[in-house]
């Protein structure tokens, strides 16, 4: 893929302050689609050739390897996520990679399930179990949160600095990006008797256990973190200790359709997914805005002064390269999407990353342009009945983390030598795992 020159753009885009064209240097690829390997390196790497390929010949594509449906065009992948009726949630969370009996076992030791609670909840309880959700994350509680989560930037932002100024360099993504989230949920949410460092641990190996490919070693030791975290959460739930004003608090006094109360299962399922949820990806998120504004010549300085430019930059990240980068359907009838037949029961992978460079959407999609007229439209954070309720708090935190940290860390730049950092390259989660930076 070149990178034209920006000097016309199509109406209503706008043009000025576009960047360069954003991610790795694309190359062209000739490899039958059938030999796509969504887990392999040369697709974490570098998706958009793929996924143009896949908007273009294939946009609704059946993936030999996963059996998944890959659903590529923007008006596809809407049309899907707003007709809940033809297109399930109840696949969301599934184990992409098979749990062998030896997995499984680790899990039903504590009891592991993940009844519908939330994103892969169809039924009729799950309006009622999202409005518990959205009233910790609505407009006034995300505004109220802001100077708690610059305090908390600025709190990690002295130790990066300290770490600077005694030996030149420093992770971005471990010492920041990653903790400011989950710190952020904790306080937000009311979480209390765990660290941070566990929870994050405990995310990280939830994701990689159901989204990854390992091995059956690896996926052993997965499913071990897992069922720790489950069983704290079950403690937690059943203990009736914790404060009322917390999430947890909420989801006990919660009422179903029928007016029972929450059973502990699904009340651990929900917070399963929000505690997941609620950190990983915008920690994610936060690791390439940040690395994106560091690549791009002159952009680092400009995003700490210039109003609303941080805000702007969050939104090209997530269109053109969101940490949620597919999400799940699965069709309960045989149906047709853009012109192609679906069984019953084909489980269709949403490519929400490669929508956001559909150029029937979003014109020269590989340009980073933080003053697109259609900035918003993309679907990174999903549309309709399941839009993600953290989206909100999400673009926030990302945006007062990229200011706070170009103006406390003005002399910065990528650490020379490193070549291209390690990527999270699950099925539906990417970003980079680490951010090295060295003083100018
Ligand atoms: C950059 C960060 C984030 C991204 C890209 C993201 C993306 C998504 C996506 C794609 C979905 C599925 C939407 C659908 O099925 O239509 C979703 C659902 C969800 N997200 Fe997020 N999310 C992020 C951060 C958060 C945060 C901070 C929270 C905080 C609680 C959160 C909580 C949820 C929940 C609870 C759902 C399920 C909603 C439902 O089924 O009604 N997410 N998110």
């Amino acid at each position: 893929m070149t990178s034209p020159a920006l000097d016309s753009f199509a109406p209503g885009t706008g043009a000025a302050g576009c960047g360069p064209a954003a991610g790795p240097e694309s190359t062209d690829i000739r490899a039958p689609l059938g030999l796509l390997d969504l887990f392999g390196d040369p697709f974490v790497r570098d998706p958009y050739p793929w996924l143009d390929r896949l908007r273009s010949e294939s946009p609704v594509h059946h993936d030999p390897a996963t059996g998944l449906w890959l659903v590529s065009r923007h008006q596809d992948v809407r049309r899907v996520l707003l007709d809940p009726e033809r297109f399930h949630p109840d696949n969301a969370q599934h184990a992409v990679t098979p749990l062998p009996v030896a997995v499984l076992r680790v899990l039903a030791r504590v009891g592991f399930t993940l009844p519908p609670a939330l994103a892969n909840n169809g039924t009729l309880s799950h309006s009622g179990l999202r409005r518990v959700v959205t009233r910790f994350f609505n407009a006034q509680r995300v505004a109220a949160a802001v100077p708690v989560i610059e305090r908390i930037a600025d709190e990690l932002l002295d130790g990066v600095r300290s770490q600077l100024d005694s030996t030149d360099g420093c992770d971005l993504f471990t010492s920041f990006a990653q903790v400011l989230p989950c710190r952020v949920l904790m306080e937000v949410l009311g979480i209390q008797g765990v660290e941070p460092a566990t929870l994050i641990r405990w995310s990280d190996a939830s994701l990689e256990l159901f989204w990854g490919r390992p091995p059956l070693e690896r996926q052993l030791e997965l499913a071990e973190l897992v069922a720790e975290f489950h069983q704290w959460l079950t403690v937690t739930v059943r203990s009736g200790t914790v404060p009322s004003s917390s999430f947890i608090g909420a989801l006990a006094r919660h009422r179903l359709p029928d007016g029972t109360s929450l059973d502990a299962e699904t009340a651990v399922a929900a917070c399963f997914f929000v505690f997941i949820a609620g950190q990983s990806t915008t920690g994610q998120l936060i690791a390439t805005v940040l690395r994106r504004a560091l690549d791009e010549p002159g952009r680092w300085p400009r995003v700490a002064g210039a109003a609303g430019l941080a805000e702007a930059w969050v939104e090209e990240v997530l269109r053109r390269e969101p940490p949620v980068t597919t999400w799940r359907r699965v069709t309960p009838q045989a149906t047709r999407l853009g012109g192609v037949g679906l069984p019953a029961g084909a489980q269709l992978l949403l490519m929400l990353m490669g929508s956001g460079s559909d150029p029937e959407v979003f014109p020269r999609p590989e340009r980073m342009c933080p003053n697109r007229a259609n900035i918003r439209h993309h679907l990174a954070f999903g549309v309709g009945r399941h839009r993600c309720p953290g989206a909100s708090l999400a673009r926030t935190e990302a945006a007062v983390a990229l200011r706070a940290a170009a103006r406390r860390l003005p002399d910065i730049r990528p650490a020379a030598g490193t070549g291209e950092p390690p990527i999270l390259g699950l099925l539906s989660f990417r970003a980079p795992s680490m951010v090295a930076v060295e003083r100018a």
